[in-house]
């Protein structure tokens, strides 16, 4: 699978509204080709935005991890795919994963699973009720993910290697918590910066802040992509 440099950054339109997200399109230009619509912006009225960036010719990663009985996931799968979204989030148990399958048959929609989220360490997981660790149920989710036909995993750029050496190259790998040398940390707890998460086997990077709070947006992913491109 050959991904062109500027197709493998993600710019997450993580803001208030339509019109601060059509400002942050419109600085941004042609440098960027791929964005991701999260809860903030699409209870925002940013579906209909997704709808029109993808009948532009953007791709739109609709990052609602979602998780019902089978019936309703399939039901919104199908409404997503109809906004002409390219990725869409549910979460990595295995009902949910098949009915997302199934329901993005005959469309463009990918479908990527959230395995365990990053914020959830030992702790967070005994409290939830699991009893192994994180590394485990990475395992088991991933592998089960890819048994089902899940078309990607989300994962932290820290994850990327050993999840890839776990499902191999036939899954898409999708890593947030992307930040360039000397960029500002944020709430990133596991950073890396574009390249290294690249070297270690990320398809696709995620890029919030770095780009969206720069004092130049399109210069800053002028500078993530070409990174992409000296590494691949
Ligand atoms: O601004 P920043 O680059 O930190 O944004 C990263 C984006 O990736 C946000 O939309 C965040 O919700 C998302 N994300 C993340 N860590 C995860 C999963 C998703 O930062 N584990």
């Amino acid at each position: 699978m050959t991904i062109a440099p500027e197709d493998r950054l993600i710019v997450a339109l993580d803001l208030p509204g339509v019109a601060q997200a059509e400002a942050m399109i419109a600085k941004l230009g042609d440098s960027v080709t791929f964005y991701k619509i999260g809860y903030q912006l699409a209870f925002a009225h940013g579906l209909t935005l997704a709808e029109k960036l993808a009948a532009s010719g953007k791709k739109v990663f609709i990052d609602l991890k979602l998780h019902d009985i089978g019936n309703t996931v399939a039901g919104g799968v199908s409404s997503v795919a109809k906004l002409g979204g390219t990725f869409l989030t549910v979460h990595a148990y295995p009902q949910t994963m098949k009915a997302a399958v199934e329901a993005r048959r005959g469309t463009n929609l990918k479908i990527l699973a959230v395995t365990v989220l990053t914020s959830y360490d030992q702790n967070d997981l005994g409290e939830a009720g699991y009893a192994g660790s994180v590394a485990d149920l990475v395992k088991t989710r991933a592998l089960q993910a890819k048994s089902i036909g899940i078309d990607g995993l989300v994962c932290s750029p820290e994850e990327v290697s050993a999840v890839r050496a776990i499902v191999g190259n036939d899954m898409v790998l999708v890593t947030p918590g992307i930040r360039p040398a000397g960029a500002a940390v944020g709430d990133q707890k596991r950073i890396m910066t574009p390249s290294k998460a690249i070297a270690a086997g990320a398809d696709y990077l995620v890029v919030g802040r770095p780009v969206t709070e720069s004092a130049d947006p399109r210069a800053a992913a002028d500078v993530i992509v070409a990174e992409i491109a000296n590494t691949i």
